[in-house]
């Protein structure tokens, strides 16, 4: 997790010069094999990693004893290295995998624990500490404390701006919960004043530099930018969901999204650069990448590559970058050729415990590939672009440029060398754990032990979302039509927020879900290496976001809207209309498009109309058209039109 340690120690990078073992692409491993021990080490790892990221948490955790309620423990290691410690970063990712699971199904004892979080998260904002504090907002700041609760004064990397933005959207989740089972008002009344002051933090702080992720770097970080972002678009939704504002959050979000844009480099087929406004003298090829690519996940976004999707083109780069950057560098790794999965570290010029793989991001790299399954599943195609192929070619020799669609052989094929590649990252973590199911942070990157610190709770986060990813249960997503739309010029304009303490949060007992109705799951195709996946069933959605895209050639400063005789289409108002988006407008495929939250069944008409810069509103022609939400299994669904 942590090391303020000289960054690169030239020749401390061990080359293990192993003879590569000839390799036979096909047929080294059966499919099917290994996905049968992969399903048998999630099923028996699953309720373990449950069980012991619960004992990290206080104040009853099996492993947390004498934390204060609410408070995750980084790890139960004391000495070498001593994680005894609560980081905001680290519990908010721990939290936000257990929202996750409680929103897709209710558990009390989840419940209760989250509960704890929040009021002692509440309770966190108001210590002072050496970052600052609450009066300004810049305590906020402040990567870690005591076990008690107490501000930790000892040297650190700080301020580490990804804590506020995370546990924002750790307590967004649960307030959505909240909303979506009736008690708005709790959410209101003890959870919003909470989540205000950490995106009054992020609307203030965003422009500036911080540590990094791994607690090293003191500049600006891809991950980092990628959490602000979402935490704002998700921030302002609750917001106004609850009838209330978020000061800043509609007019920053967009200028964070335009800053996230400028990590991506085309060097080496083209990534994301982990750290700018610094030089580390690294290539910043980084697993938090990978680490932004799935906290960042939403299905409605489908392969949006701005918001780095997991199953963009960029991400898909990014991950193939990042994972070829351990081949050669881990003597475990020596062997496995290009295209199957190995151990995954942080970054290759790691020296923290000589630079090892970490669990978490071996995790990642599964869950990434996982993510990306489950959306080309749902829009039921599969596109691979120039910057891409590189990312498919290895798993996949040969593929082209282009669009498969579902029941083709080759979006088969590739699915399912996707699938495997999957499997491939689940298995060295497999192979790499304690054999009692206990996750440590790394693994020896020369004999594969367990080392660092023990029972990292954010391991088994990792290990619980990526396996349920693999199962086909994706987050709640967070999403709204804009949130993909990326300003022309980005601008550094941030707004001082005013912050307030709130420590008597307290929630009424008894607040379980109305309805048994869950959201839509979806099961994962069987893959076989040869055979079609097959789809077994799934729930009926009640809602579903549905991309509309139209063709329309604009000039510059018009914009496309989407209105209709629904109220959530404005009405037939062309003043409520809904803006579409133009980021995947090119002139020769002039698409504006973008996504409404439909219930399903719901029937309407519509149109399409173009607003010009003063204003005036061209309609289309008629007729009106006509849409009919999906009520299916899918919780997206897509209609595309030409505008007539
Ligand atoms: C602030 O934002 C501007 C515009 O996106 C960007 O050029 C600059 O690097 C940012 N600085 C930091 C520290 O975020
Ligand atoms: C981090 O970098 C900024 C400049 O980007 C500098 O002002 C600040 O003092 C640095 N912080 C530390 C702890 O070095
Ligand atoms: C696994 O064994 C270690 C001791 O080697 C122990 O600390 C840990 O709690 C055990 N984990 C589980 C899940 O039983
Ligand atoms: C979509 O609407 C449903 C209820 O119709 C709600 O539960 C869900 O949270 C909404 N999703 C978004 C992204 O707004
Ligand atoms: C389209 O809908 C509007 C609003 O209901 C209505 O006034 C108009 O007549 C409709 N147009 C046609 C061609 O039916």
């Amino acid at each position: 997790m942590h090391a303020l340690s000289s960054l690169l120690l030239l020749g401390s990078v061990a080359f293990q010069h192993v003879l590569a073992r000839p390799s036979v692409r096909a047929g080294d491993f059966d499919g099917a094999i290994l996905k049968r021990s992969v399903d048998d080490f999630v099923a028996k790892e699953e309720p373990i990693a449950l069980q012991e990221l619960l004992c990290n948490i206080g104040a009853s955790g099996c492993n947390a004893q004498g934390a204060n309620s609410g408070l995750v423990v980084a790890s139960p290691s004391r000495t070498d290295p001593d994680y005894w410690y609560t980081w905001t970063r680290d519990a908010a990712l721990v939290f936000t995998a257990i929202v996750d699971r409680f929103s897709n199904k209710y558990d009390a004892g989840l419940q209760q624990s989250i509960q704890q979080y929040i009021v002692a998260q509440a309770k966190l904002q108001t210590v002072s500490n050496p970052s600052g504090s609450l009066s300004d907002g810049s305590g906020l700041g402040e990567p870690k404390y005591n076990v008690d609760g107490s501000a930790f004064t000892g040297a650190w990397g700080r301020p580490q701006r990804d804590g506020p933005a995370l546990r924002a959207i750790a307590m967004i989740g649960y307030s959505k919960w909240l909303v979506a089972n009736g008690y708005s008002s709790t959410a209101s009344s003890a959870v919003w004043p909470v989540i205000k002051n950490d995106l009054a933090y992020v609307v203030q702080y965003w422009n500036k530099t911080g540590f990094d992720l791994w607690e090293e770097v003191n500049g600006s970080s891809f991950f980092t930018t990628a959490a602000q972002h979402r935490a704002l678009v998700e921030g302002s939704a609750l917001a106004k969901s609850l009838g209330t504002t978020c000061p800043g959050c509609d007019a920053i979000a967009p200028q964070i999204l335009c800053f996230q844009q400028s990590y991506w480099t085309t060097n080496l087929g083209g990534y994301a650069r982990a750290n700018i406004n610094v030089n580390t003298g690294r290539q910043e090829r980084d697993a938090n990448s990978i680490l932004a690519s799935i906290h960042s996940f939403d299905p409605v976004l489908g392969c949006d590559a701005a918001t780095f999707q997991p199953c963009s083109d960029r991400a898909l780069s990014s991950h193939k970058v990042v994972v070829d950057s351990f081949r050669s560098i881990y003597s475990i790794n020596s062997g496995i050729p290009t295209g199957y999965a190995v151990a995954v570290g942080r970054y290759s010029e790691d020296v923290y415990y000589n630079g090892n793989p970490w669990y978490l991001n071996t995790l990642a790299a599964a869950e990434q590939l996982y993510d990306a399954l489950y959306v080309w599943q749902t829009q039921k195609s599969i596109t691979i672009t120039s910057t891409s192929l590189p990312f498919f070619k290895d798993i996949y020799p040969s593929a082209v440029v282009g669009s498969y669609a579902a029941g083709t052989q080759t979006y088969t094929d590739i699915y399912n060398a996707v699938f495997l590649y999957g499997e491939g990252f689940m298995n060295v973590v497999q192979k790499y754990i304690q054999t009692n199911g206990s996750i440590a942070e790394q693994f020896d990157r020369n004999n594969g032990q367990p080392l660092s610190a023990r029972d990292l709770t954010w391991s088994y986060a990792a290990f619980l979302t990526a396996a349920a990813r693999r199962a086909g249960i994706v987050p709640v997503g967070w999403a709204v039509p804009s949130a993909s739309s990326v300003p022309s010029v980005c601008s550094a304009t941030s707004q001082v927020g005013s912050y307030s303490a709130f420590t008597a949060v307290s929630f009424p007992s008894g607040q379980t879900p109305v309805t048994t109705a869950t959201s839509a799951t979806f099961t994962k195709p069987t893959v076989s290496a040869t055979g079609t996946p097959t789809q077994t069933g799934c729930p009926v959605a009640t809602a579903v976001a549905v991309t509309f895209t139209v063709k329309k050639a604009t000039t510059f400063g018009q914009t496309v809207k989407i209105v209709g005789s629904s109220a959530n289409l404005g009405s037939w108002d062309p003043t409520k209309a809904v803006a579409l988006s133009a980021n995947q407008y090119t002139s020769s495929n002039p698409i504006w498009s973008g996504t409404l939250n439909l219930s399903a069944g719901q029937s309407f008409q519509y149109k399409y109309i173009v607003v010009n810069t003063d204003g005036t509103v061209t309609w289309e022609a008629d007729p009106n058209r006509s849409y009919t939400a999906p009520a299916s299994c899918s919780s997206t669904a897509s209609r595309s039109d030409t505008w007539q």
